[in-house]
């Protein structure tokens, strides 16, 4: 006789063979959802951000992980053919058939990239779980905030197995309240990290760095009231040091909810309500010792309401430009700068502590520069504090770099929250005083259109910084005008040889240039980019670049045509039809450190290349500011050449383990002696 449970048995596997049975009738027979009956995961966006953080009540989740990886997605519930590793099955009886175990897996310490920890993941692009448990106690009246300070670069979060929320885009923080997915003691925390990048991603899979993946941030847990501050701005008017504007967001839309503002050591306090949204914008009266590189100076801030108090610290500046000058508290300046990537000294993977960034602006400091160029992507909030406490200005952008999917409206809303993100944690450091939107983007009325959308992002919480894009070099008009350039050069060389001459006399002849010419290179800036922003930044590689190319044009050795353009440079005329500073954004050359070779990769290739086009710099009035490339070696894919660069982008002034090359002490004299302002 069958009983109930035998006959549910039957039930169970009539009904899963004919869904199977019907399933493979589908059109799709590939489609293994249907199949298992899966239903499709929702993800929810992040909060907005959590500013302050570091005043905040976090416990910190940093420290040892463990994590599994996934390179065929199969742990995501919607895809995997066990129910996905957020169900985190345990053995029990030792016949449950379990193909994953985080508490057997690999360890890693967070943050820290996977792909540079574990070697054999250095090139793998795709996805990688990570895992942590952590005791938990739900305080009354009090929410919890998983605050993460950078993932790259898709990121879902699942707590106790179930979704709490995705966060597309790399580099920049964000958070979600996971009170409700809390449980009293212990609690497991499982993150989907891809490094996976594409022509629709920010930036796209082509770029020269390295896509370091999984958590290169800190990881807190916040606790905060239910009400509570979300972030606050606090930045003197340009035109005005003595008002500073000072806006607050809460949490919730309620109107008159006492807000105190205090700067103690400026004798400072005065209470605010909040609006109908919730939020304040007021202008304050204070007189502060302004920040500056030579004197950083920072006041303590609180602000309070009834169930929290918040704090940081702030430095008051202002920086402007008026024509094609750059004023930081109404003195002209220079921008002395460097570029670089966030690569620690010595350590392979990303920078991302307080330490990391501590050697790299030790070194930047040790070329006499006021100035870092951090290219070319939000770094984590430790550089711009420190930044802030050792009087070093700072550009911060993000990696809208290269060609971008400008008419994609989702690469448009990574690219926005990555800026305003970065813009909402960095509005009230002293350092940042330049934003910038991209990075050699080609032109287009759709790039164009994209970047103005940026620059409006930013308008929206900030218009006390100056905003720029690296433009690109290299018209057609530009390379033409250089050819003939190396041509009217080579043809008046006694060193050239015979042969040569003469091509180069055949291409002045052909466009009809006497020679006796005497050609001077120029060019003008002149992206239409530059009308929008404050600051005309533009990377140009005289000397290392774009000869290459001209060589095989010309039918000339290549060794000629370089030492020809050493023979030119320092009489290079740039300008732009803006009537703004112009900020040299990158400039450089590889060397291996070591090579004493007269060859290229030599240090001293590098280094005469450095010493001729800062004479040109100091040569254009027009040039009010630089950050060559580059400080460090750095890792990227771009590089493969054995024995040289070893997948390393080799234009650093320092190598990755932080041996100084001669050109470091080039740009150090220049700035410490030419350079003065
Ligand atoms: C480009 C680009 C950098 C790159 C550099 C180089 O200008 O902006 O990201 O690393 O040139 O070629 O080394």
């Amino acid at each position: 006789m069958i009983n109930f449970h035998q006959l549910k048995v039957i039930k169970f596997f009539l009904s899963f063979f004919l869904i199977s049975s019907l399933s493979l009738l589908a059109e799709d027979e590939t489609d293994v959802n249907s199949f298992f009956g899966r239903p499709s995961q929702a993800y929810n966006p992040a909060d907005e951000l959590l500013g302050w953080i570091d005043s905040r009540a976090i416990t910190s989740l940093n420290g040892e992980w463990s994590y599994i990886v996934d390179p065929m997605n199969n742990g995501l519930p919607e895809s995997s053919f066990f129910g996905g590793f957020p169900k985190n099955k345990t053995q029990k009886t030792g016949m449950e058939l379990i193909e994953y175990n985080f508490e057997t897996a690999k360890k890693i310490t967070i943050p820290g990239a996977w792909n540079a920890d574990d070697e054999k993941l250095l090139f793998y692009r795709g996805a990688v779980w990570l895992y942590k448990k952590f005791l938990h106690s739900q305080k009354d009246n009090q929410l919890t905030h998983l605050y993460i300070e950078g993932s790259n670069f898709a990121t879902k979060v699942f707590i106790n197995g179930e979704a709490v929320g995705e966060f597309i885009g790399g580099y920049v923080p964000f958070n979600f309240d996971i009170t409700g997915f809390l449980q009293e003691g212990e609690n497991i925390l499982m993150i989907q990290t891809d490094n996976s990048l594409s022509e629709s991603s920010v930036p796209t899979q082509k770029t020269d760095w390295w896509p370091w993946g999984g958590i290169v941030g800190d990881v807190y847990l916040v606790q905060t009231p239910v009400e509570y501050i979300l972030n606050a701005y606090l930045q003197t008017n340009p035109k005005d040091h003595t008002i500073a504007e000072f806006k607050v967001k809460t949490s919730k839309f309620s109107s008159g909810k006492k807000i105190i503002l205090e700067i103690p050591e400026l004798d400072f306090k005065q209470a605010f309500e909040t609006n109908e949204l919730g939020q304040i914008e007021e202008t304050i009266q204070i007189n502060p010792m302004l920040w500056s590189p030579s004197n950083p100076k920072l006041y303590k801030v609180y602000i309070s309401s009834k169930q929290e108090k918040i704090s940081d610290l702030i430095g008051f500046r202002s920086i402007q430009t008026k024509g094609q000058k750059i004023y930081l508290n109404n003195d002209e300046i220079n921008f002395k700068g460097i570029a670089m990537h966030a690569e620690p000294i010595g350590i392979p993977g990303p920078a991302f502590s307080k330490k990391h960034f501590q050697q790299l602006l030790v070194t930047a400091k040790e070329l006499n520069t006021n100035f870092v160029r951090a290219a070319h992507y939000p770094y984590t909030r430790h550089l711009s504090k420190l930044a802030d406490k050792m009087g070093i200005m700072l550009w911060e952008e993000v990696p809208v770099y290269w060609n971008i999917d400008w008419d994609n409206p989702a690469t448009l809303e990574i690219a926005k929250n990555q800026i305003s993100r970065l813009v909402q944690r960095d509005q009230n450091r002293a350092s940042v005083v330049v934003w910038s939107v991209a990075n050699e983007t080609p032109l287009s009325s759709s790039r164009m259109d994209f970047l103005l959308k940026l620059l409006l992002e930013i308008e929206l919480i900030d218009s006390s910084r100056l905003t720029t894009a690296a433009l690109l070099s290299g018209s057609e008009e530009q390379f033409r005008l250089l050819v003939l350039t190396l041509a009217s050069q080579g043809a008046k060389s006694e060193w050239v040889n015979e042969k040569e001459k003469f091509i180069f006399q055949s291409i002045l002849a052909k466009a009809n240039i006497p020679l006796d010419t005497d050609i001077k290179f120029s060019l003008s800036i002149d992206d239409p980019l530059g009308e929008l922003v404050d600051l005309i930044s533009y990377n140009e590689y005289f000397g290392w670049y774009y000869v290459t190319f001209f060589a095989e044009q010309m039918m000339v050795g290549e060794g000629t045509l370089r030492k020809l353009m050493f023979e030119i440079i320092p009489e290079i005329k740039i300008s732009s039809s803006f009537d703004k500073p112009i900020h040299i954004s990158e400039f450089g050359a590889g060397a291996q450190y070591g090579n004493t070779t007269d060859k290229i990769w030599s240090e001293g290739y590098q280094a005469d290349l450095y010493k001729l086009q800062l004479k040109m710099i100091a040569n254009n009035p027009q040039i009010q500011g630089i950050s060559p490339w580059v400080l460090k070696d750095f890792r990227a894919m771009l590089r493969p050449l054995a024995g040289v660069q070893d997948f390393y982008n080799r234009k650093g002034l320092i190598d990755e383990k932080g041996n100084k090359k001669e050109a470091f002490e080039v740009l150090a004299n220049f700035y410490q002696n030419e350079w003065k302002k």
